[in-house]
């Protein structure tokens, strides 16, 4: 990774160069963390080889779904420490974690480091290329998703198109809420996702630029299917 020319030790980072500020989207959410900066930059980077790309999605997993899981309502318990009872708060229940195949799998090892006990759904969708709508190839949902809320997983947040089809799918097996958790996220599939489902938060280490003709972000991180599998 280099430095930028004439950079030294200013901030760690600066928006994507024409990338809209976070606030445009008031259902968008980027956290303000030196980590994400940290791993997000050495995941863009183009040298970074495929293991430790896996691994640093991995890493981003766990610090986003920290984030996306802030604030979620805990119960009042008592525990006994072996010195005393101590008043604890814990989850009713631990969301889902939905992974968006493939590359929502590097961001889902990462989230079940700190939610071990969260059931695990997988979508898989590839689009269409007489309708261009992303058709499903599959589905696996855990039961009893109504006892908790969801979280979505897909890395890149592109056109929106599957993240709207993938968070469509776990609403109609009714949690009591959904999230959606991505590294890189672009406008268009911000705007796209959050028109139609405007009660699912989108949490992202990165609002980028834009789109490219082929519909991968700009300045994004590639193919993170490709990447974090070595399939490129
Ligand atoms: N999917 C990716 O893996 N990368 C992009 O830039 C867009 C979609």
């Amino acid at each position: 990774m280099q430095p930028p020319p004439g950079s030294s030790s200013g901030p760690a980072a600066v928006p994507s160069a024409g990338a809209p500020a976070p606030g445009a989207f008031p259902g968008l959410v980027v956290p303000d963390h030196a980590l994400l900066r940290h791993k997000l930059a050495a995941l863009r980077d183009r040298e970074t080889p495929s293991a430790a790309f896996r691994r640093l999605l991995a890493e981003l997993g766990a610090l986003l779904t920290a984030e996306a899981t802030r604030d979620l309502p805990q119960e009042a318990v008592r525990v006994a420490t072996p010195l005393a009872e101590a008043q604890a708060r814990v989850l009713p229940a631990e969301p889902c974690l939905v992974a968006v195949l493939r590359a929502g799998l590097g961001l889902l090892e990462g989230a079940r480091s700190v939610l071990p006990e969260a059931p695990v759904g997988h979508i898989g969708l590839v689009r269409d290329e007489r309708t261009l709508q992303p058709s499903e190839y599959v589905v696996r949902l855990p039961p009893g998703l109504a006892r908790r809320g969801a979280i979505v997983l897909d890395p890149m947040l592109a056109t929106g198109g599957s993240a709207v089809a993938a968070v469509a799918r776990v609403k109609a097996a009714g949690p009591a809420w959904v999230r959606f958790v991505c590294v890189v996220a672009a406008p268009e599939g911000v705007a796209r996702l959050l028109a139609a489902h405007p009660d699912v938060p989108v949490l992202a280490a990165s609002l980028d630029s834009g789109l490219d003709a082929r519909g991968y972000i700009v300045p994004g991180l590639g193919d993170a299917g490709d990447r974090c599998f070595g399939t490129e």
